[in-house]
């Protein structure tokens, strides 16, 4: 595989995660999760009691905490903390309620962004998350801003909660998201928007294969140096 880097951003909900594994699974290149990043640091702060308002705080955290990104065994970022790989705890609610709040913040953005870049340089990467085609990888080969309607991600989303149990109104997902949506598009520091050499993917009413079937299509289109 060339040394080819693919930007996929997007909305919560517009199943970014899901098409850029299985992109980075058929080149056969390292996916990395960004959110799965900040989640990290999140984690962290909910572990340590740290108030995610409190930059400072959070950056003293970090200097005192060993937080990794390696890649594990199936080619995918394992997120470790002090030696204990931390990965599937990084969707826990108290997590999720606590990253959005951290992630304004221009410091823990430039420490995460460095990471990002440095596994860029390394090798092929597929990546994603809202800043990535505009900050992390502006000169990445294939930048993809990926949406869906709210509806379909309102859907989406509920069904996630459903199957882990837990009961929530497509109203509330709805406006959930459309909450989420504001903050992550209006926020100072990188925010949400597609980079201007993007290519917009609508996932609505599409399967996962068509949408990753059109990324792979971009891939190949690529001229070769
Ligand atoms: O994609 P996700 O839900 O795992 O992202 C978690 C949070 O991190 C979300 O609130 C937005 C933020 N985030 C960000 O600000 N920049 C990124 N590149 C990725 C995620």
């Amino acid at each position: 595989m060339r040394h080819i880097n693919i930007a996929i951003d997007g909305p919560a909900g517009a199943g970014k995660s899901t098409v850029a594994r299985l992109v980075a699974k058929a080149l056969g290149i390292l996916y990395v999760d960004t959110g799965a990043m900040y989640r990290g640091v999140a984690w962290l702060a909910v572990r340590n009691q740290v108030p995610p308002d409190d930059e400072r705080a959070l950056l003293e955290m970090l200097r005192r905490h060993d937080l990794r990104f390696e890649r594990d065994a199936s080619g995918e970022l394992a997120v470790v903390a002090d030696g204990e790989d931390i990965t599937s705890q990084l969707r826990d609610p108290k997590v999720s309620e606590t990253v959005s709040k951290l992630s304004v913040h221009p410091g823990i953005r430039a420490w995460l962004t460095r990471w990002q870049q440095a596994f860029a340089k390394q090798g092929a990467v597929v990546m994603d998350g809202r800043d990535v085609g505009t900050v992390v990888m502006p000169d990445a080969a294939v930048k993809v801003f990926l949406t869906a309607s709210i509806e379909e991600r309102a859907r989406r989303r509920q069904k996630e909660f459903t199957d882990k149990g837990f009961d929530v109104t497509l109203q509330d997902m709805r406006e959930a998201i459309a909450e989420r949506d504001a903050r992550d598009s209006t926020r100072a520091i990188a925010p949400l928007k597609p980079a201007e050499d993007a290519h917009l993917i609508d996932s609505t009413g599409r399967s996962v294969d068509e949408v990753v079937e059109e990324i792979l299509r971009l891939v190949e289109r690529v001229p070769h140096e």
